[in-house]
């Protein structure tokens, strides 16, 4: 994994004070030579304090504390400024409540190791499979993937996964100064920038487990604005898709 370089684990948190010790003592354990940052949006039931208490304990955890909820999209944006400034040569994409299993990062590592640009840890390849989630969170997933598939024509199965390593060469290529999706439409954001810069996009299967303990943050503002960021990236695309077509 030496090739590698400096690998950076980016976990956003939104009170997940129960949750977030055990996922950064396995991330520790998993890949012991990562570091992690915590992007905390001062979170009401003090994530932030317990982040703290953490990065104080270990010299490889690093707390962004932001000013308030200003969604996944944002808090990654902090994060992977962060770590591109820290010199960082992989930047990882993780959950913080247990559905993305750390014991997987050393998959999505080797693959970025074997030529990735961008590893997603994908639910919907073979092998990939989701744990415990009620019927109605798993159509809305598999029906967004396939909203994002018809409008953007990207070669992908799973487009809106949250578990990623993206190179930071990567990261610095797709630029993400002009990223304006601020929930979870971030993943299909960067995954189309990411694809439409020729960039390497490997999906690795992984399974996906539901929280246990606390909250998801879906919401109907996440919902819409993925709606209709999307349904807008496929309008504005589409002359350069039918172009493309034309010379095949
Ligand atoms: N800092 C910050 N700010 N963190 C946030 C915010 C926010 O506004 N919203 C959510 N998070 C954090 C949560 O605390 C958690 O660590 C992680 O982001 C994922 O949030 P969940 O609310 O648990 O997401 P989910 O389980 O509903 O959705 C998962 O699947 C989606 C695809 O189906 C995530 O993996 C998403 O990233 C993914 O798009
Ligand atoms: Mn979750």
């Amino acid at each position: 994994m030496e090739t590698l370089g400096r690998v950076l684990v980016v976990v956003p948190t939104y009170n997940e004070r129960d949750n977030l010790p055990a996922i950064v003592e396995r991330v520790r354990a998993a890949v012991p030579g990562a570091h992690v940052l915590i992007a905390d949006d001062n979170s009401p039931d003090g994530t932030g304090e317990v982040a703290d208490r953490l990065a104080g304990d270990d010299d490889q955890v690093h707390v962004l504390h932001r000013p308030g909820k200003q969604g996944l999209g944002a808090a990654y944006i902090a994060g992977f400024r962060w770590g591109l400034g820290e010199g960082f040569d992989v930047l990882v994409e993780m959950d913080a409540d247990g559905s993305h299993q750390p014991e997987e990062l050393p998959k999505l590592l080797q693959a970025v190791a074997e030529g990735a640009d961008l590893a997603i840890g994908s639910r919907y390849v073979p092998g990939g499979r989701v744990v415990n989630w009620p019927q109605r969170r798993e159509l809305l997933s598999k029906g967004a993937n396939i909203y994002t598939r018809v409008m953007l024509g990207l070669p992908v199965r799973d487009a809106t996964a949250g578990f990623r390593a993206y190179r930071a060469a990567t990261l610095e290529k797709v630029g993400l100064a002009g990223v304006e999706s601020q929930g979870y439409c971030f993943q299909v954001d960067l995954t189309l920038r990411t694809s439409r810069h020729g960039l390497r996009v490997v999906e690795v299967p992984i399974t996906f487990v539901e929280r246990t303990v606390g909250k998801s943050k879906m919401s109907g503002k996440v919902m819409s604005e993925a709606l209709w960021r999307i349904g807008l990236w496929g309008v504005t695309g589409l002359p350069g898709r039918i172009k493309g077509a034309n010379r095949h």
